[in-house]
């Protein structure tokens, strides 16, 4: 079996509180980016879990979160099947566009198909919590979801169903810790209130306003990363010098991405930039 792993950005992203278990309350608006890994399932006679990778920058032990997701459907239901599990990485890792809770999602799914278990959406959402935060966003056939509480409850917005949104993803050389990102938004979360709410974002996203996209996108950590790491600075000013108007830093970063108005720009100006920042990685990606 074979399965595109999506990736996602934040379109909106508000922290609101730290709460009792040390994670903290969000309001955030997920979309779902044409940008994916490449998942390969393939039964085994015994009952291990086995990761290969093209990438070492990846754990192929029980830290990587598609190992885990494999675990916990095996240990839940006592199941003696085995499985290989094959990923080639696209999504940069520590990035912000949530690949290994992506990986977890789609193993989730996709061994409840191949083992045949016939467990219903609600079911393989409360395995994608214990997983991580972002797991359950994945678990949705949605390409817009509103999610709260630790981001792990998701409203899916089906009525943006029709909405093909064109980016460009600029990744800097740096790996961000997201627990250190959060640490730090304690200290200083008084400094990044939004300007408007995911309200106004929803509103212009149903009346295809891009102007007013551009305007309420917001992350709460973006200041906190950009001030730990310079990097995410300069590539929001390389941005805003080619005209772009809707930027911003996806999750608890470093990935930025704009918004274009068509695939014809946002590979023009991937191809602009790449010969000058080299360090940078591009992307061209789309809502999916
Ligand atoms: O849920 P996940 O394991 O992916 O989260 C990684 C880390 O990000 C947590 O350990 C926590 O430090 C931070 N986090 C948080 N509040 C959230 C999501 C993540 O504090 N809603």
């Amino acid at each position: 079996m074979i399965l595109n792993s999506y990736a996602k950005l934040n379109l909106y992203l508000a922290v609101l509180d730290k709460r009792q278990d040390d994670y903290h309350n969000l309001d955030t608006l997920f979309e779902r980016i044409s940008l994916a890994d490449r998942i390969t399932l393939k039964p085994r006679r015994d009952r291990e879990i086995k990761i290969t990778t093209n990438c070492s920058c990846i754990p192929r032990d029980d830290t990587n979160l598609a190992w885990r997701a494999a675990r916990l459907l095996q240990g839940s239901f006592n199941l003696k099947q085995g499985i290989d599990i094959k990923i080639q990485k696209r999504i940069p890792i520590g990035s912000g566009m949530g690949g290994g809770s992506s990986n977890a999602a789609f193993v989730l799914t996709g061994l409840n198909q191949l083992w045949k278990l016939g467990l219903s959406q609600k079911s393989l959402v409360g395995l994608a919590k214990k997983i991580g935060s972002d797991v359950p966003f994945f678990i949705y056939d949605c390409a817009f979801a509103q999610g709260s509480l630790r981001g792990d409850k998701i409203r899916p917005l089906r009525q943006f169903a029709g909405i093909k949104l064109w980016h460009i993803v600029v990744m800097p050389k740096i790996k961000v810790s997201t627990p250190l990102i959060y640490k730090k938004w304690d200290e200083y979360s008084k400094l990044t209130k939004p300007a408007s709410g995911v309200r106004i974002l929803l509103s212009a996203l149903r009346k295809r306003d891009f102007y007013l996209i551009g305007k309420s996108l917001f992350n709460s950590l973006e200041q906190i990363t950009a001030g730990l790491y310079p990097e995410v600075r300069r590539i929001k000013e390389v941005l805003l010098g080619k005209g772009l108007q809707s930027i911003l830093m996806s999750g608890s970063g470093p990935a930025v991405f704009g918004i274009l108005p068509s695939r014809k720009e946002a590979v023009s100006l991937s191809k602009q930039l790449s010969t000058k920042h080299r360090s940078w990685q591009f992307f061209v990606t789309h809502t999916i």
